[in-house]
């Protein structure tokens, strides 16, 4: 694998083309929220909070830095007017759906997003796909999948899988960056009601 530079924030970083600007960034210490990603699962470029200034052979352009691959001589802001204003408007629409998330809430702080601009849809989920991916990818159960479309879209729990694996795994809920408590209530709402939720689509 061929080594390029890159320069990250100012900051000359040495990558291979494999990589990831997210991966780059990392490796050299610098900082760039993510919601939907974890080293333990196939990247999604869901959420787009890792969005990041880049320039390669021309105007500047934004990009998802967990999906976009590095490239030779490539310049990255990780910070700027427009990446700030993109990550608070995201954070805006996402606290429309999960305003007690803690994590978001953090976040809203650092961009100046305001909790209160859309109205709420508190559906208590960002559709990150952390859960679904990880009980795919890792646990190989397929216990829980998206159900519906656009602002209906929501996490269910297959009640035939989960009354066999869930309530002796329950490892995807701390990886939900809205609640844990809410997938627990989902997964309950699933075992006691199992004909409710048989539309599952990935
Ligand atoms: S329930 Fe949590 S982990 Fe699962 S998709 Fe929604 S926000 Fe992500
Ligand atoms: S972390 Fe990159 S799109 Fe979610």
């Amino acid at each position: 694998m061929s080594e390029i530079q890159l320069q990250i924030d100012g900051k000359v970083v040495k990558a291979t083309e494999a990589m990831t600007i997210l991966e780059a960034a990392r490796s050299a210490g610098i900082s760039i929220p993510t919601l939907c990603n974890s080293e333990k699962l196939e990247t999604y470029g869901a959420c787009r909070i890792c969005v990041v200034e880049m320039e390669s052979f021309g105007t500047p352009r934004l990009v998802a830095a967990c999906v976009f691959p590095v490239q030779k001589d490539m310049v990255v802001k990780t910070r700027s007017e427009r990446v700030d204003r993109t990550r608070k408007m995201l954070l805006e629409e996402m606290l429309a759906h999960a305003p007690d998330s803690v994590e978001l809430q953090k976040l809203a702080g650092e961009y100046g997003a305001d909790k209160d601009r859309f109205e709420k849809e508190a559906s208590f989920c960002i559709l990150c796909g952390l859960c679904v991916r990880y009980c795919a990818e890792v646990k190989k159960k397929d216990a829980l999948g998206f159900v519906d479309r656009g602002a209906k879209r929501e996490i269910a729990f297959i009640p035939e899988i989960a009354a066999q694996e869930c309530w002796n795994c329950k490892e995807c809920f701390p990886l939900c960056p809205t609640s844990a408590l809410q997938a627990a209530y989902v997964l309950t709402e699933a075992l006691a009601f199992p004909a409710e939720k048989h539309k599952q689509q990935r």
